[in-house]
């Protein structure tokens, strides 16, 4: 096990890479406690759980709203919670997100830890402190910035996700190597059939240097104004591609890695070696290099990106693999790109 600190400005987080579930009561401060989960995840782990309260939360994106964080202040309630609380999401990213903002907000704010059980929420969910919902159709627009105490990252729980979530996670890791890490890049490169049988010492360090590579950015720019817009990389398009196509992020994310790639080669920025590199991985892999999706459309969605300014969109460009810079470019120029490469 490895265990990876932040120091927020939100407070400490501990992640614990190789932990496993069974010793989560290790972590848990209180002897008051609630436990939050969906379904699926109760069905394959309930008996690895310590026994505490448990609310059960249905699944998928829909179940992201503030219907579903009051379903959970009502429980707290009928559980008698108070400020002494602990709140421990056990799922992936829609748990978590949820149940980090429930308990960031009841009593203006109870004290919260995760266990992850996707490989997406491993890489990319428990790092940077981000709790919210959705709402009127829009992606976690209601929201706080708040650290969880710990995160448990416990390889394991992987072997019963479908492997298209296994795919999302992927997507992920192969951009944080592609932003900042050449020689993570390389290792992917090397061991992604490894990675893809979910072989313990692969995945283990492909989550800690995903960790270390977010975290590294995140620091840099807790709020969201400059250095985390690396993280964007391939997700101006790949935000276009999932709301126009419906593919699940990893796909359209890892089509928009290439098409941001592309754009990279053709500024003079990224050389075509290069660009065929982070094809050929995402291919390999078993994540689309293209979608399919009407070309107006995709520009539609795209105009309503959220970092738009004026004319203009902050894009995440590669100068190299591992070398992301943020550079603006204007909206009819990425209309043209759309014409040449989608
Ligand atoms: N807070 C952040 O910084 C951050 C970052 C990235 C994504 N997100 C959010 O995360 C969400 C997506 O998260 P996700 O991809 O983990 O999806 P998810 O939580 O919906 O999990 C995917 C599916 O796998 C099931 N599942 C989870 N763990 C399992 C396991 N171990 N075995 C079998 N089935 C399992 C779930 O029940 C669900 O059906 C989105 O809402 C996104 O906005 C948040
Ligand atoms: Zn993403």
């Amino acid at each position: 096990m490895k265990t990876f600190e932040i120091h927020g400005s939100t407070g400490d987080s501990f992640i614990h890479v190789g932990e496993t579930l069974r010793n989560l009561e290790k972590y848990i401060p209180s002897k008051k406690t609630v436990l939050i989960t969906d379904t699926n995840i109760k069905k394959y782990y309930e008996d690895q759980f310590p026994s505490y309260p448990l609310i059960t939360l249905k699944t998928g994106e829909t179940i992201k709203t503030l219907d579903t964080v009051r379903n959970i202040y009502e429980k707290l309630i009928e559980f008698e919670a108070d400020r002494s609380t602990f709140i421990v999401g056990i799922g992936g990213g829609i748990v978590c997100d949820i149940a980090g903002f429930a308990a960031s907000t009841f009593l203006r704010g109870m004290k919260f830890g995760f266990v992850s059980t996707t490989l997406l929420s491993q890489v990319d969910a428990s790092v940077g402190g981000k709790n919210g919902v959705n709402f009127k159709g829009y992606k976690n627009l209601i929201g706080v910035f708040n650290q969880p105490d710990f995160v448990i990252c416990d390889p394991a729980l992987l072997n019963t996700l479908p492997n298209k979530e296994i795919l999302n996670g992927m997507a992920e890791i192969v951009k944080h190597a592609a932003i900042e890490d050449a020689s993570l890049f390389a290792y992917l490169e090397r061991h992604f059939q490894k990675a893809l049988a979910l072989d313990i010492d692969v995945i283990e360090k492909l989550v800690y240097d995903s960790i270390v590579i977010k975290s590294g950015i995140v620091n840099q720019d807790e709020l969201e104004k400059g250095a985390r817009r690396k993280l964007n990389f391939g997700h101006t398009f790949g935000h276009a591609f999932e709301k126009t196509a419906g593919v699940p992020h990893g796909e359209a994310v890892s089509a928009g890695m290439v098409t941001a790639a592309a754009l990279s080669v053709k500024k003079g920025r990224l050389s075509d070696e290069d660009a065929g590199r982070i094809k050929t991985l995402l291919q390999r892999i078993g994540l689309p290099i293209t979608i399919h999706a009407e070309r107006k459309r995709i520009f539609d969605a795209l105009k309503k990106d959220k970092k738009r300014e004026g004319d203009h969109i902050y894009f995440v460009f590669l100068d190299g693999i591992g070398k992301a810079v943020v550079d603006q470019i204007a909206i009819k120029e990425l209309e043209a790109v759309i014409h040449h490469f989608c």
